[in-house]
């Protein structure tokens, strides 16, 4: 378990898959400036240097592909109980933003990567922290712990914190998976919301722990989607 501080890199994603032969499990990694950042489906990442946290932690050894639906929730709860300690409007948009009044504080992006027939994976975690102000397109959608709280904190205690709680979570993931999922459920401000899948309306019904979203249509029709089947169009629906 190492800690690695790096200045200025392309992305702590990137870093981890190009070493992964020198990283060991639970290894952190994190980046004062990201040159390259990015998230889901290729999106640009801008990460403030000195605002905002990126880092990304390996985890090794993973027995099959199943385990990232229960890793990335494991992952975006563990990031809630941090940052309920410092804003109570903490939830978490499906798959795995986590929110503070409905504008993205942080973003989660899970890769995987085989070396030597080992399926290994890299939790890339954004946090927006001191960021004073965001690019037109993002301020109505994005936000900060600063912004939210009118403080200014240090990365490096969030970081510690965050780091004890994922490797804590991780390593009792067999037992206490259920008391996290449920956290997860009670967090997710998807359940109830009505969602356009392949032009049909359905609602939200639960999240398996495998990370798929149960939806029923108005017809009792039973769905189970995965997160990369969809996304959301400007109205918060979604559609695949
Ligand atoms: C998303 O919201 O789509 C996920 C954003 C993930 C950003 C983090 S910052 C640290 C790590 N390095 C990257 O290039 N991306 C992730």
């Amino acid at each position: 378990m190492n800690k690695i501080i790096l200045d200025k890199i392309p992305s702590t994603n990137i870093y981890c898959k190009d070493n992964i032969n020198d990283l060991e499990n639970f290894d952190l990694v994190i980046a004062k400036e990201q040159t390259a950042g990015y998230g889901r489906f290729n999106r640009e990442w801008i990460q403030n240097k000195n605002e905002s946290i990126a880092m990304s932690l390996v985890c090794k050894d993973i027995d099959s592909i199943d385990e990232i639906g229960k890793i990335s929730i494991v992952t975006a709860v563990s990031i809630v109980n941090i940052l309920e300690q410092y804003n109570n409007n903490i939830c978490i948009k499906w798959p795995n933003d986590i929110l503070i009044s409905d504008k993205k504080i942080c973003g989660i992006l899970i890769e995987n990567i085989i070396y030597k027939n080992d399926l290994n994976l890299i939790i890339g975690i954004g946090i927006n922290i001191n960021n004073k102000i965001f690019k037109e397109e993002l301020s109505s959608k994005a936000t900060s712990l600063y912004l939210s709280n009118n403080v200014t904190y240090d990365l490096n205690i969030i970081i510690d914190k965050l780091y004890l709680e994922l490797v804590n979570n991780l390593s009792k993931i067999k037992d206490n998976f259920n008391l996290i999922y449920n956290k997860y459920l009670n967090y997710s401000v998807i359940i109830g919301k009505e969602i356009k899948y392949n032009g049909d309306v359905f609602v939200v019904d639960s999240i398996t722990e495998y990370g798929l979203i149960k939806a029923k249509s108005y017809n009792n029709d039973i769905k189970y989607i995965s997160s990369l089947d969809i996304s959301f169009d400007k109205t918060g629906l979604f559609y695949n």
